[in-house]
């Protein structure tokens, strides 16, 4: 056993021997990189060396907290150290749609104060009459294990993906990607020299690239970042949305802001070329120098399963490849495609492990979110030791708001989260129990709710998306077709509990009442309930196989995965009833 930050971390033996078979023989370290190297949705990789420290942070939309940053010393082992994001000060997503709130940032270090900087953009509505792009801004700190970043300061300009660079000279740039008008929505990569103690422009945006890809508004070149390298400045971008067309290219040039040289061999990263390939969708990359002179980089990816768009319910992950160079332009993996799996290189060692908390701890350990900041607290660990007490509000699942719901990602296709739960409802309103989540509208839910009569029962509640309308699709009025299910209990109090079996294609919601361990399973779901339109991708048949991945034309928007949670709610009215869970369990199979 081992303890992490006070919690304890069970390794469990039949893990433990599915790792060994990827490395020969106990002891016997065999070189190759598995990738994702953080599993579970975590896309728009930023990363960063500051001596013998790694670091990478990811997006995280409308959960709180923001930008989960990751630090490793052998690229290999990675651990979650904090959130650049971690105060209501910091970021406020009140009724922040799916999918907006914070989008990819930028880590970077500025060694001559000793100071870490987060560039972050927080995108608080999208909806069709608020049509403004929105404002960037940066937080520091100068101790990043201290997870205690500054408020943020903004910059000026309209954008997102918005990168910092500190030039020889002393100069500060931003670098973002911007639009030429809210209605054409032309993408651009725009930059200016920015007072970095405010945030203030000291130079007027200027277009320094319309990206490699035909000057329309589906090109979307994004996710810049300006490196100066022996002498050369390089401009890496993203491309081609975020979807299957997904790409980084890369530009030298002899000043920050170009002119640009393309690099013959652009794109240097794209998936998208061979629709077959395990990894899909792959771009936005960062790269760094490690301190033995080799390169790396990161970038995100999915991977479909059983060779579907539509089972990518875990979302965009983090990846890894080296770096190599010719001719002063790098190459990214060998010319190779992503993989899962890269030979010769690190240490083939599973980033999957077994999680088991008892919640003996006082404290709840990194890696738990909220969705959208929460107005108060609403759990405790102290009420009832032993126990994640979670008391209601009146928020429900599906409402765009902050309920009662505690989250961890999903890190396997194959995984299976587990719980038992103490829960007296009082009325028929009264309900708590257990979700698949990805968004108020894609979540699929096993709980115990009143009967109406003094008793319990179960309720399953499975969520269909339907077609949207509206121009930006985003009038959810019926978007989400809800199909609710009741289970009569025999006892009114005591334990339920409840797994959720996910595997490549799907998932069973079960439960099992009082000390039982015969869990039923009612609800069994296809996991494109997690992954398609509206907010995924559809797929095009040519009459045998799948030919082309895209996204519909009004399909909205799929940045994030599945998360596994616990909740307990009112459904619209206040509830004195609180849930308490024993433990919580994710094991997943690699
Ligand atoms: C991974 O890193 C963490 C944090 O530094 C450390 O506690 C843990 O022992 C490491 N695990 C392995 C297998 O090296
Ligand atoms: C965290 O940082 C804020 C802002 O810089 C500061 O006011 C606060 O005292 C810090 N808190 C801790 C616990 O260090
Ligand atoms: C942009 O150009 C590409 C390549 O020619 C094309 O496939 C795409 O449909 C165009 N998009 C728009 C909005 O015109
Ligand atoms: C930078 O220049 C040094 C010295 O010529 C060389 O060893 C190194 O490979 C170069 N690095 C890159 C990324 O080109
Ligand atoms: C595309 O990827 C598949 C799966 O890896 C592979 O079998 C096939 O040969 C690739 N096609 C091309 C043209 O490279
Ligand atoms: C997996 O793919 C096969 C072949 O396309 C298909 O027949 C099957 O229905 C798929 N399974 C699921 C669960 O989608
Ligand atoms: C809950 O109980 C109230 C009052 O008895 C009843 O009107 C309502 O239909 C019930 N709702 C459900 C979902 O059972
Ligand atoms: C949703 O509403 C639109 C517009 O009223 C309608 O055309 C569509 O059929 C509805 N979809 C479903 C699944 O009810
Ligand atoms: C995956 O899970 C679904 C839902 O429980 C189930 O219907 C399906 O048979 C499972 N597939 C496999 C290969 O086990």
């Amino acid at each position: 056993m081992i303890f992490v930050r006070g919690v304890l971390a069970v390794v469990l033996s039949s893990i433990a021997g599915a790792f060994s078979i990827a490395s020969n023989a106990p002891g016997v370290r065999v070189l190759g990189l598995i990738n994702p190297i953080l599993p579970g949705w975590n896309p728009d990789p930023s990363f960063l060396r500051v001596g013998g420290d790694y670091f990478i942070a990811t997006s995280s939309f409308e959960y709180f907290p923001g930008h989960p940053i990751y630090h490793s010393t052998d690229l290999v082992n990675w651990t979650l150290i904090g959130h650049g994001l971690n105060r209501p000060s910091q970021l406020s997503l009140f009724g922040t749609p799916i999918d907006a709130g914070i989008w990819a940032p930028s880590l970077r270090y500025h060694a001559p104060t000793e100071t870490f900087y987060l560039a972050s953009t927080a995108r608080y509505a999208y909806t069709a009459e608020y049509r403004l792009f929105p404002r960037s801004f940066f937080v520091t700190t100068k101790d990043i294990f201290a997870d205690n970043w500054s408020d943020p300061i903004y910059f000026d300009a309209l954008g997102y993906d918005t990168d910092i660079f500190w030039d020889t000279n002393g100069d500060v740039y931003a670098t973002w990607s911007g639009n030429n008008n809210a209605i054409d929505k032309i993408y651009s990569i725009y930059q200016n020299k920015i007072d970095i103690t405010t945030g203030n422009p000291l130079t007027a945006a200027e277009l320094i690239f319309h990206g490699t890809l035909p000057d329309n508004s589906t090109a979307r070149p994004e996710g810049p970042h300006v490196y100066l390298i022996n002498g050369t400045y390089y401009l890496l971008i993203a491309e081609g949305g975020s979807g299957p067309e997904h790409r980084s290219t890369i530009q030298r040039g002899p000043t920050p802001s170009g002119p640009w040289e393309s690099n013959p061999n652009n794109p240097i990263l794209f998936n998208g070329a061979n629709l077959s390939l395990p990894v899909q969708w792959t771009g936005h990359s960062d790269i760094l120098e490690a301190p033995d002179g080799s390169w790396w980089g990161t970038a995100l990816g999915v991977r479909p399963q059983n060779d579907s768009m539509n089972h990518i319910q875990l979302g965009r992950e983090t990846f890894l490849f080296p770096v190599t160079w010719e001719d002063g332009w790098p190459i990214f993996n060998h010319g190779q495609p992503l993989a899962e799996h890269i030979p010769g290189v690190l240490e083939d060692k599973s980033p999957l492990a077994p999680y088991l908390n008892d919640f003996v701890s006082t404290s709840l350990d990194l890696g738990f979110y909220f969705l959208r900041t929460p107005y108060k607290t609403f759990y405790s660990l102290t009420a009832r030791p032993g126990f994640l007490r979670m008391n209601a509000n009146s928020f429900a699942l599906g409402d765009r708001d902050n309920p009662a719901l505690l989250l961890r990602k999903q890190t396997s296709y194959e995984e299976t989260f587990e719980t038992q739960m103490d829960f007296a409802p009082q009325t028929n309103l009264t309900e708590a129990g257990v979700t698949i989540f990805y968004s108020d509208l894609l979540h699929n839910d096993i709980a115990v709710v009143g009967d109406g009569n003094g008793g319990r029962q179960i309720v399953t509640r499975m969520n269909v998306q339907a077609v949207q309308v509206g121009p930006w699709s985003l009038t959810y009025t019926n978007s989400t077709i809800t199909t609710t299910n009741f289970i009569p209990l025999t006892t009114k109090t005591g334990p339920v509990k409840f797994q959720i079996i996910g595997n490549s294609t799907g998932y069973a919601l079960g439960y099992a009442e009082g000390d039982s361990e015969d869990f039923v399973f009612p609800l069994t779901i296809d996991s494109e309930l997690l992954s398609i339109p509206p907010f995924g991708c559809v797929k095009y048949f040519d009459g045998h196989a799948v030919t082309d991945w895209r996204r519909i034309g009004n399909s909205g928007f799929f940045f994030k995965g599945a998360a596994f949670g616990v909740y307990n709610t009112g459904n619209g009215k206040p509830s004195l009833a609180p849930a308490d869970f024993e433990y919580w369990k994710q094991t997943p199979v690699l």
